[in-house]
């Protein structure tokens, strides 16, 4: 097939590209650059040996879609164009309403128009709230407290909405879970920009000695040892469920819902000790207050996507370790040469 991949120079979106050529499909991506570098376009290029169409376009932009859409013969979309740090949403709400919330709106009016009809949607564990765990597709979803999950939220109900009038579409709202991890090449990987929010990228700029210290939100939650526990998910297994929901979509019209996650918790501390295990160095932490916002832990049912994708995450945390401090061993500088 022809995909769209709109925000395929991100993290998530260029390991996902990567699978996607490696499958066999054809990849056009979208993306403004605006948390991202089109070297990580080319690096996919080098590791797979196959060609992206690249256009350097903000998918909110309704003229800029519409031409690639006229010049290109499309298959099918996958959306990864959003901002995604939650504190940032909260000081900046209207960028973040437009952005995650326009862009979905634009490629679903651009593809009605040029009869395209799959569509599969990055969305978030954070949708859930604060429900009991594990998190089940079936559960009814709770406020989330940021701008940033509500655009997921109101993401998901818009394509459930286009796609209850549009017989012929197919939509998968894929919930992530917490993706760590990088190609084993070590060629591409999560590049944050600034000071990392989450824990992996933190870890692995200490273990660089960009950082000093580790500081861990809390060790007096209700969990294993105190810390939270999250459901952390191997990049290259996330890309891997994409490429499997695209493929359900030839099958099967109206919204699929999936979350993409291992089933399976680990704390803050297990995921310090297994880094540390895994690349034998040493993380030095502080224990610190609470971070506002955070839930104590969640985990995902996994079972669904394995039942009716064929899908399960494959790859452990050693994996996940490994391969974050090989990226960022190799890349100090992330993709900035
Ligand atoms: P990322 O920032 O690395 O990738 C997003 C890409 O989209 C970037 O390349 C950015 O330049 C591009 N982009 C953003 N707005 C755009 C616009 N209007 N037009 C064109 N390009 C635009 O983030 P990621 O971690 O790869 O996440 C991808 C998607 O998955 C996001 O929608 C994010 O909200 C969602 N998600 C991520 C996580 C996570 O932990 N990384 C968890 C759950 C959901
Ligand atoms: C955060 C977002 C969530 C988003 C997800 C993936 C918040 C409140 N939630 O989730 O909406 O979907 O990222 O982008 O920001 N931790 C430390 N020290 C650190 C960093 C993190 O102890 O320096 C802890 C956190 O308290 C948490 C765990 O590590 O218990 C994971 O944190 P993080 O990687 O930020 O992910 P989430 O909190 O799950």
């Amino acid at each position: 097939m022809r995909i769209l991949v709109a925000g395929g120079a991100g993290y998530i979106g260029s390991h996902t590209c990567l699978v996607l050529l490696e499958a066999g499909h054809e990849v056009i991506v979208a993306d403004n650059l605006c948390n991202s570098k089109e070297e990580s376009l080319r690096r996919v290029q080098q590791l797979t040996g196959k060609p992206i169409l690249f256009y350097p376009v903000d998918v909110t932009e309704e003229a800029a879609v519409e031409k690639i859409f006229q010049e290109q013969h499309i298959d099918g979309v996958i959306h990864f164009a959003g901002l995604k740090a939650v504190g940032e949403s909260v000081e900046q709400p209207v960028r973040y309403y437009y952005n995650n919330v326009v862009s979905t709106l634009t490629l679903c009016k651009v593809m009605k128009r040029h009869g395209v009809n799959k569509f599969v949607f990055s969305s978030s564990a954070t949708v859930y709230g604060e429900n009991a765990i594990p998190f089940v597709e079936t559960m009814q979803l709770l406020p989330t407290t940021n701008p940033y999950g509500e655009t997921k939220v109101m993401s998901e109900r818009i394509l459930t909405d286009v796609a209850a009038v549009e017989p012929d579409w197919s939509v998968a709202l894929l919930r992530y879970f917490n993706p760590i991890g990088a190609h084993p090449s070590g060629r591409i990987g999560e590049d944050p920009q600034g000071i990392p929010n989450n824990l992996m990228p933190y870890v692995t700029q200490v273990a660089s000695g960009k950082r000093e210290r580790l500081r861990v939100w809390g060790n007096d939650y209700p969990t294993v040892d105190g810390t939270g526990v999250r459901d952390y998910i191997h990049v290259m297994d996330l890309a891997e469920g994409h490429v499997r929901a695209l493929e359900k979509l030839c099958e099967e019209k109206g919204v699929l819902v999936y979350n993409l996650g291992t089933g399976h918790g680990v704390s803050v501390l297990q995921l310090v000790h297994a880094f540390e295990k895994a690349n034998d160095l040493t993380i030095p932490y502080d224990i610190c207050p609470r971070r506002a916002g955070d839930i104590a832990e969640f985990y995902a049912d996994a079972s669904k996507a394995e039942r009716e994708l064929g899908w399960k995450a494959a790859r452990t945390i050693e994996d996940m370790c490994r391969d974050s401090w090989n990226w960022q061993r190799q890349n100090p500088q992330g993709y900035e040469v």
